[in-house]
């Protein structure tokens, strides 16, 4: 499917206000190249991506991850107007429960994540069901740099620049029959490296389960990351393979997957399963849908502080507006 990359959701470099370290980057181009020209650009250009975040500590990566890190499309969906977010902010303020509750929880605990070797199981409605090692999975595809905004339903929000390909591709690969018509997601269960899931105090039944309607999944815009910032996904933002859909509350982007299923009827996801009058099925970002506890209308984007709180207009579809025509005649009050 061809990637639309519609006006809502890019930019031009010169339209975006990136992290310092972008900034490194553009002095090294000596400012000649014409920044219209950059989604074109050779790939040594994006060969200092780490470059880009140079000021990164390298990372460990498996050899799955290395070996298509050079020929990935850098910025391949930019972020209108908007900073990304520091690195730090991205990987220490997180929401991962597997880990604890705590935002600084996940960053903490998920060193002991053991994310080699990886396996996926795909089943359902698919003519090629089976345990995919992540390396087969992610072979086929190409990696695509998007720099997406991430708005939690907790009214926080962050730019980040994720790396992966569209979950489009992956579902294609494995064949959806035409009986299929919703996809789920579980998350890793594993209580030994996984402190929150041992918690005695948690509501959450175990998996993490998550869900699309297939359209939904299909979109261009939904996205299998593996990386973000030019590197491997650190386990606390939900390695080795997260989910990420831009428009929706961030609590539907299900982290570290291990199964991925093809279904007739809609999955129950985590969420719904807790609180049904608080989260729905949908969750597509909506300032005109207040949460039942707090309003939806403006979000705190980080970083922000006491003295600066950096609150923003929430957008509908979190600026996304592209996915409009999913919901085509659907109440979006009801279907929340
Ligand atoms: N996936 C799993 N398995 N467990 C979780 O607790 N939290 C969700 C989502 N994915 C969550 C999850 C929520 S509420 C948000 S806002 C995003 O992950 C946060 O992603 P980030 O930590 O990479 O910013």
């Amino acid at each position: 499917m061809l990637i639309r990359v519609p006006s809502p959701s890019r930019s031009l470099e010169s339209e975006v206000t990136p992290e310092s370290v972008y900034l490194s980057r553009r002095k090294l181009m000596q400012g000649s190249l014409a920044l219209a020209g950059m989604a074109a650009m050779p790939a040594w250009v994006h060969a200092d991506t780490p470059g880009s975040y140079a000021n990164l500590e390298p990372a460990k990566a498996p050899a799955w991850f290395e070996e298509k890190l050079p020929s990935t499309r850098w910025q391949a969906v930019r972020a209108e107007g908007e900073s990304i977010t520091p690195f730090k902010d991205a990987t220490h303020y997180n929401n991962f429960y597997e880990f604890g509750t705590g935002k600084g929880d996940p960053a903490a605990n998920a060193g002991k994540l053991q994310v080699e070797p990886w396996t996926v199981m795909v089943d359902g409605e698919v003519g090629k069901p089976g345990r995919y090692a992540i390396e087969d999975l992610v072979k086929p595809h190409a990696f695509e740099e998007r720099i997406y905004r991430l708005r939690c339903v907790e009214a926080w929000s962050m730019v980040i620049p994720w790396l992966g390909f569209s979950l489009a591709e992956l579902l294609k690969q494995v064949e959806p029959s035409s009986a299929a018509r919703y996809v789920r997601f579980e998350t890793l269960v594993d209580a030994q490296r996984m402190p929150g899931q041992r918690s005695g105090f948690s509501l959450i039944d175990w998996p993490y389960v998550e869900g699309l309607r297939l359209d939904e999944a299909m979109h261009p815009l939904a996205f299998m990351a593996v990386g973000m910032y030019g590197r491997v996904l650190p386990g606390q933002n939900g390695a080795p393979l997260r989910l990420v859909v831009p428009w929706k509350y961030g609590f539907k982007s299900i982290k570290s997957i291990v199964r991925i299923s093809l279904v007739a009827e809609a999955p129950k996801t985590t969420w719904e399963r807790i609180a049904p009058n608080e989260y729905g099925f949908y969750a597509n970002v909506n300032p005109q849908v207040d949460h039942p506890r707090w309003s939806q209308a403006t979000e705190r984007r980080l970083p922000s502080g006491l003295f600066s709180p950096n609150i923003v207009d929430t957008r509908m579809f979190n600026g996304y507006d592209e996915v409009a025509e999913l919901y085509a005649g659907m109440d979006l009050k009801r279907y929340y």
